[in-house]
């Protein structure tokens, strides 16, 4: 059999629906690993049969069949061999958009219609091994997520099922966290959400997210009342304002905590943020998100409504929330902290463009209490902790003396 070789899976589709291909990944017919190392190509890890191009260092698969013969990813099992065909290769990939091949010529192979599901928005599976891994019950989320694309009835069944038959339960924190870490990138991250809500895996993977459904919020300042749509709005809302995923996943967490408020003090949300504070620490750990997510999803689940909150606080609370962040040594922290503040109060029906007078006030606190430095105090005769007690006292009266111009703005 002579060697084949064809463009498959990722960069196809996004070919086709005409977006920017980024990883190409490439599968080979009819070689072996002989022929793949004769020919220059490295092997990735010692006995799988994948391979980089001597000079693109782009992936190159044998073609090859996959069998799960025990649960969880320890019984994978593959054959790689040159008797292997392209729609053996494709049949083992999860949805029909990703089991598009394309030949040099760019002549398209399409044993599973993948062609029409992207005609048709559709994210449905090639064949029942679909099940066979069960972290593309999150791809297919984030899938939905990027394209704005609809499960098939039927790849919803099967979600259905292999949550039912607790296959999510061998999930990697690893794999969930790349994942999430992706879906997070989407225009609207709401959608891989809702989307993972609607198969039942959000209960299985999330469900300090899942929960906040149904709890209902104070409708004066909250006219979509239930927390799990209010959540939902203000990650999407962060999405408009910014890329980076730190804000855009501490605003999933802010509002955590209202999940498990007593259901006898509803709507009311009492001391909400010290339970949103250990509900982000524990879905971190659990799904290892890296330590500057948490550090700031942390942060935000303390402080968040001081934002909103600012022209009733202290002077020195003021100066509390600003250190927290290092806003003075770290002023993309602070920033990191009105951007999701902006997303929270957006984040309500009705509110998306209103203006929030709080942020450039916060900002401007911050901003007069940074021109307090400490080479004055020094040069005054100060030594050791009590050049910053010095400091923060003149930054307090900095904020107090911004304070007292927002209520001359407010009187006039
Ligand atoms: N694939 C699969 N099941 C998985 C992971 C990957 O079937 N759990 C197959 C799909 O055909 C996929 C291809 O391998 O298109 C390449 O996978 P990967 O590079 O991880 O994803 P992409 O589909 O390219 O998506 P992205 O652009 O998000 O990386």
């Amino acid at each position: 059999m002579t060697e084949q070789i064809y463009l498959v899976g990722g960069a196809v589709r996004d070919q086709l629906l005409g977006i920017e291909v980024k990883d190409k990944d490439w599968v080979v017919v009819g070689s072996s690993p002989d022929k793949m190392l004769a020919q220059g190509f490295q092997a990735v890890g010692k006995d799988f049969p994948v391979f980089l191009h001597p000079s693109t260092h782009e992936e190159y698969a044998l073609a090859r069949t996959e069998r799960k013969t025990a649960p969880g990813y320890k019984g994978f099992q593959f054959h790689a061999a040159e008797d292997v065909t392209l729609e053996q290769d494709l049949q083992r990939r999860d949805l029909t958009i990703n089991a598009i091949a394309q030949t040099e010529d760019g002549t398209l192979i399409d044993p599973y219609n993948g062609q029409q599901d992207i005609k048709d928005k559709i994210l449905r599976h090639v064949s029942p091994a679909f099940a066979e891994d069960p972290v593309r019950v999150l791809r297919i989320a984030r899938f939905a997520a990027r394209f704005d694309f609809t499960i098939a009835d039927e790849t919803q069944a099967l979600i259905k099922q292999m949550i039912e038959s607790g296959e999510l339960e061998y999930l990697v924190a690893e794999r969930v966290w790349q994942e999430l870490d992706k879906a997070l990138g989407a225009d609207k991250p709401s959608r891989f959400f809702t989307s993972l809500r609607e198969s039942g895996a959000l209960k299985a993977l999330f469900p300090e997210v899942d929960r906040l459904f149904g709890v209902p919020q104070p409708e004066k300042w909250h006219p979509e009342i239930d927390t799990g749509v209010h959540v939902m709005l203000v990650i999407d809302q962060a999405a408009k304002l910014t890329q980076d995923k730190i804000v855009r996943f501490a605003a999933l967490c802010h509002d955590l905590g209202k999940g498990t408020t007593p259901a006898d003090t509803l709507p009311r949300h009492i001391g909400h943020e010290a339970r949103s504070i250990d509900l982000t620490k524990a879905l971190c750990k659990r799904i290892k998100a890296p330590k500057e997510y948490q550090e700031m999803a942390v942060l935000i689940a303390e402080y968040h409504t001081h934002v909103h909150l600012l022209f009733e606080l202290k002077a020195n609370t003021i100066l509390k929330v600003l250190n927290a962040f290092d806003a003075f040594r770290r002023p993309e922290r602070f920033q990191q902290f009105l951007l999701t503040g902006e997303a929270d109060s957006r984040g309500r029906p009705g509110y998306e463009t209103s203006a929030i007078p709080e942020l450039a006030a916060f900002q401007q606190c911050r901003d007069t209490a940074a021109k307090i430095t400490a080479q004055p105090f020094v040069e005054a005769g100060l030594v050791g902790p009590a050049i910053s007690e010095a400091m923060q006292k003149q930054r307090i009266i900095e904020i107090k003396k911004r304070q007292s111009d927002w209520k001359k703005t407010n009187s006039s």
